[in-house]
């Protein structure tokens, strides 16, 4: 059996497709793989949305040769039971989870070792069936199982002396990751002064929150990210609904918030000092919340 814990990016998503750096965080949420030999090869789904955008068949016709190819023909008599507390599409790293339990779970029932970085190579093959091109952030976080800082495929762990709370709250599978950084990109190609700006002014919002998260200074980290949101919202990314999400979730305490992931739907994250507090607001409001520590 094998874990992969889901992911929050609390800075940095987009601008960490250019090159600039991102931090990001695993959150308490999981996804299960249990690998077996069996008569009947292949996925069993018992609870997860592989794909919530409705390809899914598409995208598991390419995992087997794509995981056979990583692991050798010892795949083809593997059953793989999934099971997910992460709801798919919606930012917070479900495909990337899936990756790397999906590996962790074979490397288990074959007794092979592997490295973190070695795991870490692997589930990018993977992620990029569900992703196209990305960036690397999703899954290396989540091998990492740590907070980290992410620029140009490298992590560092970054030191939080003081771990503080999130509440997650989930407005519904997002457009996709391609389309949003496609959006992006177009962006960029459209007004490229404006957006480089835009993206640079992440960058310096990223540094920062290293700097407050390393100096236990939560209430700027909370105040960045809501300034990363603002910026993300001049990319175009955020929708009004997610703006609604934030607000709400300041009006209720939250000492700040942002979307999280590529955006056009998926998640916020807000940042307080009362999650169960937060975590019903949301619920009262007709959304999934979940809470996680950071740090
Ligand atoms: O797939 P998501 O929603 O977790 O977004 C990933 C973060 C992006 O920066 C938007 C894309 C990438 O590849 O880094």
């Amino acid at each position: 059996m094998a874990k992969a814990f889901g992911k929050v990016i609390l800075a940095g998503e987009h601008a960490v497709v250019y090159g600039y750096p991102a931090i990001a965080s695993v959150i308490g949420q999981s996804v299960r793989v249990e690998a077996s030999y069996t008569n009947t090869p292949g996925f069993e789904f018992e609870n997860h949305h592989l794909n919530a955008r409705g390809d899914a068949e598409q995208l598991l016709e390419q995992l087997s040769p794509k995981l056979q190819s990583l692991l050798g023909e010892r795949i083809s008599k593997v059953q793989f039971k999934i099971t997910s507390q992460i709801p798919g599409g919606c930012g917070l790293g479900s495909s990337a989870a899936l990756s790397v339990a999906l590996i962790r779970s074979a490397l288990d029932l074959f007794g092979e070792q592997k490295n973190t970085q070695e795991v870490t190579d692997m589930a990018l093959e993977i992620e990029k069936i569900f992703h196209g091109n990305p960036s690397g952030i999703d899954h290396t976080v989540i091998a990492e199982e740590s907070l980290i800082w992410f620029q140009e495929n490298k992590a560092k762990h970054i030191q939080c002396p003081k771990p503080f709370n999130i509440v997650i709250a989930i407005t519904g599978p997002h457009a996709g990751t391609l389309k949003a950084v496609q959006a992006v990109r177009a962006r960029y190609e459209n007004n490229p002064q404006a957006t480089k700006h835009t993206l640079e002014a992440i960058a310096d919002i990223t540094h920062n929150m290293r700097e407050a998260i390393q100096t236990g200074d939560i209430k700027s980290v909370a105040t960045l990210m809501t300034e990363n949101h603002k910026l993300l919202g001049a990319l175009g990314v955020s929708t009004p609904e997610l703006d609604s999400l934030c607000k709400l979730a300041i009006d209720n305490g939250a000492l700040g918030a942002k979307l999280t992931g590529a955006g056009g739907g998926g998640s916020i994250i807000a940042l307080t000092h009362e999650p169960n507090r937060l975590a019903a607001v949301f619920k009262q409001a007709g959304y999934q919340a979940l809470q996680t520590v950071v740090g």
